[in-house]
């Protein structure tokens, strides 16, 4: 099924590899999404979250971005102290959570063999991104979960990868809005101390001081 007004459909076949390791998926887990993830809060927020791409038993196996996986837990949590969510999270896509000013995408929307998006996939799935970007009219600030979700927005925006570094804490300005940039929520970035829930909440709270000002 072709993809409507920007959005993957269910089948989208424009990277073999990972409509290849859908069908395996769907083949040996029915029940789960197993299909693009598709953003999650309202089109009027004025942040948007840019992940990597669903987790196997996260998002690619309840349909929501984060949901279901380690690396929710501490997004969500966040969200929450920061006044961009509403209700509790319980890691199920029918919890009733709902995110306020703020929304939730990922750069892939397919998951990927072992987390790892190629630079191809992560290119192709830009002409997702670029509209998930455009049709949020009062978008102001954008987060990204880690390098790869940060440079795929920065060529997003036509801007080059040299003109606005990843950093994380950094932030860059892109056309009329700003991009705030973390190290990724992952496991395995918790788990090191890579990232902190202090090093996390703290790109929260500017994101949140910036949106207040
Ligand atoms: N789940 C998502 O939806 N995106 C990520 O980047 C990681 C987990």
């Amino acid at each position: 099924m072709p993809g409507t007004e920007g959005k993957p459909g269910r089948n989208c076949p424009r990277c073999p590899r990972l409509a290849a390791f859908r069908k395996e998926w769907r083949a040996s887990e029915p029940t789960w999404f197993n299909a693009p993830v598709p953003s999650f809060g309202p089109l009027d927020a004025r942040l948007l979250i840019v992940g990597l791409a669903p987790g196997l038993q996260g998002a690619n196996r309840t349909g929501r971005p984060f949901t279901g996986d380690h690396a929710g837990l501490l997004l969500y949590e966040t969200l929450k102290r920061y006044g961009f969510s509403r209700g509790t999270f319980d890691a199920r896509p029918d919890d009733g959570l709902e995110l306020i000013d703020c929304r939730i995408t990922n750069a892939v929307r397919c998951v990927p063999p072992e987390n790892k998006p190629t630079p191809a996939e992560i290119n192709t799935c830009r002409d997702f991104l670029m509209p998930t970007i455009s049709e949020m009219p009062k978008l102001r600030a954008v987060v990204a979960l880690g390098k790869i979700a940060h440079d795929s927005v920065v060529t997003a925006f036509g801007t080059k990868k040299s003109a606005a570094p990843f950093k994380h804490g950094g932030k860059n300005a892109l056309g009329n809005l700003t991009l705030f940039s973390s190290y990724h929520c992952s496991r395995y970035n918790t788990n090191t101390g890579v990232l902190t829930p202090e090093m996390f909440r703290a790109v929260f709270a500017n994101v949140r001081r910036y949106l207040d000002a």
